[in-house]
């Protein structure tokens, strides 16, 4: 089976004058191919789709938007792009992630936070975060010092830190009463202290023996 496919109702209107084939036709939709012979007796099985013209034995000729042998497939252009389906001409059905009418833009379903951008990658859409930020949305800021003991990024380069825990990576322990004697504070409320002082805050001298 073969199928014809031409645009121009004028080129068709000439066409069939050229070839001498107008009985039947004069109210047919659309236009006709250079040099073929249309059989008025022709039969098409399975008929031409979408008021495809039955042209020859088994030869359709499709309306405008159409193609196929017989005329089954719908023509889109623009093409549908990223593997959106031709529905009928004209119009794409969009694989998940694509949109817009010829499924050319690129839809992140939940968005993208932060002045992140959705763009395709590899076909699929993908937030492109700014440095600062990361995770499927751009959700998570990243604190490039990390944050220690137990504190958490919550913008960039900012940690949050538990109590007891100060500075920006919540590197710096804080003892609400101070070492003394030189001692140092190395985790909420404990001193290390130097010999030879001990004690809570390093207050107490040990006894020489
Ligand atoms: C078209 O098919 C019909 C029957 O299927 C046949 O009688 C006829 O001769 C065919 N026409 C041509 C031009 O082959």
């Amino acid at each position: 089976m073969r199928f014809v496919g031409l645009g121009s109702a004028v080129l068709l209107a000439s066409l069939l004058a050229l070839v001498g084939v107008c009985s039947g036709l004069s109210d047919a939709p659309r236009g006709v191919a250079v040099g073929f012979v249309f059989d008025p007796k022709a039969r098409c099985d399975p008929p031409c789709a979408h008021a495809g013209i039955c042209i020859r034995n088994n030869t359709c000729f499709c309306s405008r938007g159409y193609e196929g042998e017989t005329c089954q497939y719908a023509n889109c252009y623009p093409k549908c792009k990223n593997g959106g389906e031709c529905l009928r001409p004209g119009k794409c059905r969009c694989p998940p992630g694509f949109g817009g009418r010829y499924c050319h833009k690129v839809t992140c379903d939940a968005g993208c936070w932060n002045g992140g951008e959705c763009i395709a990658v590899n076909g699929v859409a993908k937030c492109i975060c700014p440095s600062s930020w990361t995770g499927s949305k751009c959700q998570e800021a990243i604190c490039p010092q990390g944050c220690r003991n137990g504190g958490i990024c919550v913008a960039p380069g900012i940690c949050s830190c538990p109590e007891g825990w100060l500075g920006g990576a919540c590197h710096t322990a804080v003892c609400a009463q101070p070492c003394l004697n030189g001692g140092k504070c190395i985790s909420p409320d404990k001193c290390r202290c130097r010999p030879p002082f001990s004690g809570p805050r390093c207050a107490e001298r040990k006894k020489s023996h």
